[in-house]
């Protein structure tokens, strides 16, 4: 496969880096994109329940100072994440929008998910800390097709990144010339190799369905990819990077 990223030495002699300072201050509008609600009913009331409860306030007040976490409350396992590039306000504001929809959408469920566009929000009555979960679902543009494989090629270069940056596995590229932002990253819990191999196999199924869509998204339960036409990046202090 031809990389057209280059190596990072390789990349400052022959790119050019636009310093490119984009603070999004506002507090973004967050609607929920999926849910997964399994594993049975508890019964309210329950033990289950009063440590369910207990998890989610922990959450809550976490949101306003962590970029993610995982823990358990009792016999409940949960964690949030949020994208890199999300300021502290808004995560908060998307966790508790998952906070308050995940108990609606997932009524009773020992086990639920619920995704956003920037984070997401786990519970379990089993331990599934560490282990790589790449269930989740493709999105795509329907309107938009393209023929370029630069997507992808710069998609393979960020799932190399991301697992390795600390302490967040979050790794972004913006090329505006070429209307392509892109993201990868994965739920903290996973240890380096875990996120690898969950990267690399959504990479794959976007492979398998997905390239010729100008924009598509694969959302795993322990890692995303993204990458679309227009920025949905927030808060870029760093570069984006153009080809000369
Ligand atoms: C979130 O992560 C970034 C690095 O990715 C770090 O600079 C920042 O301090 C973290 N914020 C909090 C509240 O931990
Ligand atoms: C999700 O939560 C938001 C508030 O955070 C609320 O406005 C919205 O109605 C909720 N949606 C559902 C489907 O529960
Ligand atoms: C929802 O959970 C079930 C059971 O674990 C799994 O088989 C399915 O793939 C999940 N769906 C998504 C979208 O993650
Ligand atoms: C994009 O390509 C797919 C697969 O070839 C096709 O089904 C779809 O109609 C195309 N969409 C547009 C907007 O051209």
């Amino acid at each position: 496969m031809v990389l057209l990223l280059p190596n990072k030495s390789l990349s400052f002699a022959i790119l050019c880096l636009l310093l490119v300072h984009h603070v999004n201050t506002g507090i973004l509008s967050f609607s929920k994109i999926t849910t997964n609600c399994t594993g049975g009913n508890y019964i309210d009331s329950s033990i289950f329940s009063t440590n369910l409860n207990s998890l989610l306030s922990t959450f809550n007040s976490k949101s306003s100072y962590s970029n993610y976490t995982y823990q358990t409350s009792g016999t409940v396992y949960g964690l949030f994440f949020y994208t890199g590039d999300l300021s502290q306000d808004n995560c908060q504001a998307c966790i508790q929008s998952a906070i308050k929809n995940i108990s609606e959408k997932c009524p009773s469920s020992k086990q639920a998910i619920i995704w956003y566009d920037y984070c997401e929000l786990r519970y379990f009555d089993t331990n599934f800390f560490g282990f790589p979960d790449t269930n989740g679902f493709p999105m795509i543009n329907p309107y938009e097709n393209t023929s370029s494989s630069r997507p992808i090629e710069v998609m393979s270069q960020l799932v190399k990144e991301a697992p390795s940056q600390q302490p967040v596995m979050f790794s972004y590229r913006g090329f505006p010339p070429e209307s392509l932002y892109a993201l990868a990253q994965c739920s903290s819990y996973l240890t380096t190799e875990g996120c690898s191999c969950c990267l690399t196999t959504i990479l794959a199924n976007i492979k398998a369905c997905c390239t010729m869509r100008k924009g598509w998204r694969y959302l795993a339960t322990s890692c995303w990819i993204r990458y679309e036409a227009t920025s949905f990046l927030q808060n870029l202090q760093g570069t984006y990077i153009e080809l000369t």
